[in-house]
């Protein structure tokens, strides 16, 4: 990575690559609500951070660019990625996180969202949220004065898709031009790899039955994105078409948190259940996806998400190191 960019902090130094610096200052104070709120110079520069970030962890070197910041994590839905990454990046960062589940709060005796964003905002530097509903999130923002982190609505999941962005740079040295196959429930972390993905230039392609694709103006946003970036974002109904020379074959439960038991959802998404079939059908070289939790033998086999092809754990690895990137780009360094 480029060090040309040299950002004095103590006896610390920030080095980052030109992509990085380029977008810092932009993301600073900023919050992120979807994939909407970045463009492809930040999505580029929230995944040099991580790669840089990672590489510190690796090395063991301390990196306590957050120091004296706080992260307020307010969750309506449970979480053990979301949650863990962003209470063990911010402590690794040199900061502190301190956990708000919604039903220890006054919401619970009908205090607003606002006034509870309101109060937060005086407390802390940055507030990391999971809303069933992003309407809630939506209102939220109408009292919070710090940056607010989306780890999760309905309709979102764009620190999700960042960090599996993450992975796939990992995994294939870059973004540009891969080809990723998303098969089942067209709902939050397909909106976000749809816009994410589109940003970074890859191409996108989502199979899906009627009535579970995503969002039809997110598919139009995610379209316009990935021609400006030479990507591009297809719906199909064949997942055999969806996987056919993909580098990445992703899915996600067929049933998301806070929605009822629905026989017939799950009838209708059980043909887009990734078996080892569908996988030889990718690239050689084509990885299995997954954002966790799963259900085996309901979304995916068994064999295809302990097999070989499959780089779920490594995904989820992942998440510490964008979920700091994303901490160190809005909330900080320290002064
Ligand atoms: N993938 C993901 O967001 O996992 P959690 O629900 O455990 O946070
Ligand atoms: N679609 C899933 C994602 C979990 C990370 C859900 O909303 O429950």
């Amino acid at each position: 990575m480029a060090s040309s960019h040299r950002h004095e902090l103590g006896t610390f130094t920030w080095i980052h690559d030109p992509a990085a610096q380029a977008a810092a200052p932009g993301l600073l104070g900023r919050s992120v609500l979807s994939d909407l709120d970045l463009n492809r110079a930040e999505v580029d520069a929230l995944v040099e951070t991580a790669l840089w970030l990672k590489g510190q962890r690796e090395r063991n070197q301390p990196h306590p660019y957050l120091a004296g910041k706080t992260l307020g994590m307010l969750f309506e839905h449970p979480s053990t990625r979301t949650r863990n990454a962003f209470q063990a990046g911010m402590e690794q960062l040199g900061g502190h996180a301190t956990f708000l589940g919604a039903n220890e709060l006054q919401l619970t005796r009908g205090e607003t969202l606002p006034d509870t964003a309101q109060i937060l905002s005086r407390y802390v530097d940055g507030i990391a949220v999971r809303f069933g509903e992003h309407r809630n999130l939506i209102t939220f923002m109408g009292g919070a004065t710090v940056p607010v982190l989306n780890g999760l609505t309905e309709r979102f999941h764009p620190i999700e898709a960042l960090g599996d962005l993450l992975t796939l740079h990992d995994r294939f040295g870059g973004l540009k031009g891969l080809k990723l196959a998303y098969l089942g429930d067209g709902n939050n972390v397909c909106h976000s790899l749809m816009l994410s993905g589109a940003a970074a230039g890859m191409h996108v392609v989502v199979a899906s039955p009627e009535g579970y694709q995503p969002d039809p103006s997110l598919v139009e946003r995610a379209q316009e994105i990935a021609a400006q970036a030479g990507g591009s974002v297809t719906l199909t109904g064949d997942p055999h078409e969806a996987v056919r020379n993909a580098d990445a074959v992703y899915t996600d439960v067929h049933e998301s948190m806070g929605q009822p038991n629905n026989p017939a959802k799950r009838a209708a998404l059980a043909p887009y259940k990734v078996t080892t079939g569908l996988m030889a059908e990718a690239k050689p070289t084509g990885v299995f996806m997954h954002c966790l939790p799963m259900r085996r033998e309901q979304e995916v086999e068994a064999a295809v998400a302990d097999g070989p092809q499959s780089i779920i754990f490594e995904q989820a690895a992942n998440r510490l190191h964008m979920h700091k990137a994303m901490l160190l780009l809005t909330l900080g360094p320290s002064r």
